[in-house]
């Protein structure tokens, strides 16, 4: 007796809860977004995944803000002045950090490069201020350093790529008294001569990885979803390309590289097959490299078979690791009592070793079980503002799903002295 009551009232229940839904999908996303079936809304959460993140980019349902959108508004384009209006809130900040800026050089703005992740974070945690020297060790396309300057602060903006130079010395024209740019490793920082002595830089950014106009830009090489030659150096100062690492390197190497750099489990199986293929024909192209794994093992779900063997040879050509570890000393040496650390990863590889060496510089004391008690930590040189990683908002995520890797971590110099060697 009570089933039609009860199921008549579920039924109207979730038919409320259905109409909130959808009320409120008009009111933040649009209308367009509320006419969405459950998985739509999947793939737009997915959608754009990069392939630092391991799997393959998704045509986005939702206009999200990518590269060449961000262009097109940052140009005016045909948009309707009320849709523009509805956009221009949370729009604005990335179309201005994206576009290269027209109005800071007077002239048309540049074409998109990359678009920073975390921008909001980093400008809150860099707390940047007229005067403040600031070191950029991965200046891109200039999003991050613009915030800096803005506010006053001058800049040594580096970078191993050349092509990123030009471009954000361009952009950042209207700046040139404040920005130095400097072709190096990020390990170097120090090594600049305009920069003050030791000890005397407010703050510290490394937003690790590649660009998205080195990932979009097929002649770069870094790209098994575009053809293009097997490259994959950052900057003319890596030893070799990724070329020469796959036709020169032993089977055993290359196991140990895809394991290390890759952790990828098929390590033993990809080496095998790349050192068999290259006996009949040298690779020379991406594309032959990652449609020679994918024939080999198949392809499984949404991530690309050739993910980490990519991933993998990137790090080991550009040395990234063991770079970024050099980089996190010399930001402890550079950086002023009270100066900020702030480094962003994509990936577990590099986050495990920023937290770690973060981690061990905040201790005060350290430890052993042998020891009969704890010791004086020598290394004990920065204090963490947060403890855990801060990721991107929903609201970054819609526009730049590439944030949706980002991991940034924060750290201030202390005032204990160096022990000088
Ligand atoms: C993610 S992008 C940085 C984007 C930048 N924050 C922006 O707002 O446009 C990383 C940049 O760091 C550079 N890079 C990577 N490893 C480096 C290293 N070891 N030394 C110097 N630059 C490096 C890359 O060439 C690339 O341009």
């Amino acid at each position: 007796m009570t089933f039609p009551l009860t199921f008549t009232s579920l039924a109207t229940l979730l038919m409320q809860v259905r109409g909130a839904w959808l009320r409120w999908l008009g009111r933040t996303h649009g209308a367009g977004m509320a006419k969405k079936k459950p998985l739509e809304w999947v793939n737009f959460l997915m959608a754009g995944r990069g392939e630092e993140q391991g799997t393959a980019p998704l045509p986005p349902i939702f206009p999200a803000l990518t590269p060449a959108r961000a262009w097109a508004m940052a140009g005016a384009t045909a948009m309707s002045d009320s849709a523009r209006d509805q956009r221009a809130d949370h729009r604005k900040p990335t179309t201005f950090l994206m576009a290269g800026r027209g109005e800071e050089q007077g002239t048309a703005p540049l074409p998109p490069y990359h678009l920073p992740v975390l921008p909001a974070e980093v400008e809150r945690w860099m707390d940047a201020k007229s005067g403040d020297v600031i070191i950029d060790g991965t200046l891109g396309g200039g999003g991050h350093t613009s915030l800096f300057l803005q506010k006053g602060a001058r800049v040594l903006g580096i970078d191993r790529d050349p092509e990123a130079l030009a471009y954000a010395g361009k952009r950042l024209a209207a700046y040139r008294d404040a920005l130095s740019t400097f072709q190096a490793n990020y390990s170097q920082m120090s090594e600049h001569p305009n920069l003050p002595e030791s000890g005397q830089v407010q703050g510290i950014l490394l937003d690790l990885g590649v660009s998205s106009h080195q990932l979009d830009c097929a002649e770069r090489g870094f790209s098994f979803q575009k053809d293009g030659p097997l490259d994959m150096r950052m900057g003319p100062n890596a030893e070799m390309t990724a070329a020469d690492f796959v036709n020169a390197a032993s089977e055993a190497e290359m196991v140990q590289v895809l394991r290390e750099f890759g952790e990828e489990p098929q390590a033993r199986r990809i080496a095998h097959l790349i050192t068999e293929r290259r006996r009949k024909t040298p690779f020379t192209r991406t594309g032959d490299l990652a449609s020679c794994i994918e024939s080999a093992l198949g392809r499984h779900g949404r991530t690309h078979p050739a993910t980490r063997t990519f991933q993998a040879i990137r790090m080991r050509i550009n040395e990234e690791l063991s770079l970024l570890h050099d980089a996190l000393e010399a930001a402890v040496r550079c950086l002023a009592p009270g100066g900020r650390l702030l480094v962003i990863t994509f990936h577990s590889l590099e986050d495990r070793m920023v937290k770690q060496f973060l981690q061990h510089r905040a201790k005060p004391y350290i430890d052993d079980p042998t020891w009969p008690a704890p010791r004086d930590n020598p290394e004990y040189h920065l204090t963490l503002p947060v403890r855990k990683s801060i990721s991107a908002g929903s609201a970054e995520l819609t526009s730049n799903p590439r944030a949706r890797s980002a991991k940034l971590r924060v750290a201030v110099r202390n005032h204990r002295k160096l022990e000088t060697p």
